[in-house]
């Protein structure tokens, strides 16, 4: 018996792993790589940029609530000036340079004294054009370039690139470069943890600086639209470390006064046809809250006709069928899922979990105490719920699952990866999941999501 016979053996196993997937309703993928945890990248892998007082860790997002406005972020090691940002557009006279000033922050953690951060707001851009932007001074200057994205409308074609849970280890660069090798993604919808420095002894806040330098090369160029997760929390009492949100609220502003917000912790953004909700697991949500009531005046203000995609990043996922924080968004989903499905959310996006899984459109809306209806259910009016906790962080994979796949569950897979959301118009988007090993234009999954408000009909499965 030769490698031939070995052939069709590996392809009935296929054949037969598919198949158990699909009676339960969904697929599981086979295809897991890495296992155990990865260490981070030494920190001389993000050295900072040559020059004195050179701005590092340059990092932009959306500065207002339309698409105009673009926050843009640095941090200044030595001193505090200059705290200005120079910024054309292209093709622009020198005489049409403009400036804009940012706000200084900087805080203490533990022994850590972080550097000069710089946020500095830059409003009333010209929707669809390509900007230059530089900062710093003499032998410490640097220049940067975005594009600020079509005027909202319902027909608009945007493509967003999804990560989460990033980290700073190989794999995590894996990812970063992997997205940024497709030249689709416009604009980031990041689902929280970012630097994974509370992995580190004292919550090394030096992890920080070494990740805004690792993503500068897509985050200064690109929006990246920010949520927060659980290792942003950095709360922690044996350090006298009180402040939840430190680091993270110092370093990371977003547009959140324009949509009526009270915390940076959860806002929306208009970009091109999307309207985007972004939630905090980490904050109280329970009725009254501040965040309730927030999202409660903010899901009637969403135009279709305006936004036809309304897409929701939280990072505790809804819906999760691995065994790795199984159940942690339970209390959330109870709280909102209703007015998600009465919204018709198109997608939810979330990470925490580190792999990836889709889910059908399922409810499980019905339940009251006294009727026993709680088990999920199809509903053409439900979200598809995505994690996308596949960054790649010094924590490793989720590889094992709840047996057997629960119906809900349409595909899941412990692989590294990132995703692509390709807005078409109205009613077309074309998703796709690359995991890290496929070169750049290959899908381990993908599917056409038709929109919920304009064509709500059932998407058909990519596996059938
Ligand atoms: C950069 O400028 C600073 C002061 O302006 C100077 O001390 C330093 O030597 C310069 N570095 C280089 C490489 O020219
Ligand atoms: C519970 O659900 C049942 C069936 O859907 C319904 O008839 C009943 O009125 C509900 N009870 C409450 C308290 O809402
Ligand atoms: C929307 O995009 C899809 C996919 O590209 C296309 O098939 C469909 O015809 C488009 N709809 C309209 C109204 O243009
Ligand atoms: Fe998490």
């Amino acid at each position: 018996m030769g490698a031939r016979s070995m052939v069709p053996a590996a392809v009935t196993l296929f054949l037969f792993l598919s198949f158990v997937g699909l009676c339960n309703g969904g697929i599981t993928g086979n295809y897991v790589r890495q296992v155990g945890p990865t260490a981070d990248m030494p920190k001389e892998a993000f050295p900072p940029p040559p020059g004195f007082n050179t701005p590092e860790q340059v990092h932009i997002t959306q500065g207002d609530h339309g698409g105009r406005g673009v926050i843009v972020s640095w941090v200044t090691p030595a001193m505090r000036h200059p705290n200005v940002v120079t910024y054309w557009a292209e093709g622009a006279k020198l005489k049409d340079k403009q400036k804009a000033h940012s706000k200084i922050y900087s805080y203490r953690y533990f022994t850590y004294s972080s550097g000069y951060i710089h946020h500095a707001t830059i409003e009333a851009l010209e929707y669809d054009t390509k900007y230059f932007y530089e900062l710093g001074r003499g032998n410490g200057t640097r220049r940067f370039s975005f594009t600020t994205p079509p005027k909202v409308g319902p027909d608009v074609p945007y493509t967003f690139g999804i990560m989460g849970d990033l980290g700073q280890t190989s794999a995590s660069i894996q990812t970063l470069e992997h997205y940024m090798a497709n030249p689709k993604g416009q604009t980031v919808l990041f689902a929280g943890d970012l630097s994974y420095a509370d992995d580190h002894p004292y919550h090394d806040n030096e992890r920080w600086d070494t990740w805004g330098r690792f993503v500068e090369k897509s985050a200064a160029y690109q929006p990246w639209i920010w949520t927060a997760g659980n290792h942003e929390l950095d709360f922690a009492p044996e350090l006298e470390e009180y402040t939840p949100f430190k680091p993270y609220l110092n370093r990371y502003h977003v547009p959140y006064r324009a949509s009526q917000s009270t915390s940076p912790l959860w806002y929306s953004i208009k970009r091109a046809s999307a309207h985007i909700i972004v939630l905090s697991s980490y904050s109280a949500y329970g009725k009254y809250t501040p965040q309730y009531t927030w999202l409660k005046q903010e899901l009637p203000k969403v135009n279709r006709a305006e936004t036809p995609w309304l897409i929701v990043l939280v990072h505790s996922p809804w819906y999760n069928s691995y065994n790795y924080h199984y159940m942690e968004g339970e209390t959330m989903r109870v709280m909102f899922e209703s007015w998600f499905v009465q919204s018709k959310v198109d997608i939810v996006f979330a990470g925490h979990v580190h792999a990836y899984e889709r889910s059908e459109r399922i409810s499980n809306i019905k339940f009251n105490i006294t009727n026993g209806q709680s088990a999920p259910v199809k509903d053409p009016s439900a979200p598809v719920y995505i994690t996308i906790g596949d960054g790649g962080n010094i924590e490793g994979l989720a590889t094992s699952y709840t047996e057997p796949q629960p119906s809900y569950s349409a595909y899941r897979e412990a692989s590294f990866g990132h995703a692509i959301l390709e807005i078409k118009n109205r009613t077309h988007a074309h998703y796709t999941w690359h995991r890290n090993q496929d070169n750049t234009p290959v899908a381990a999954d993908s599917l056409w999501l038709y929109n919920r408000y304009y064509y709500p009909v059932e998407e058909p499965s990519p596996w059938e």
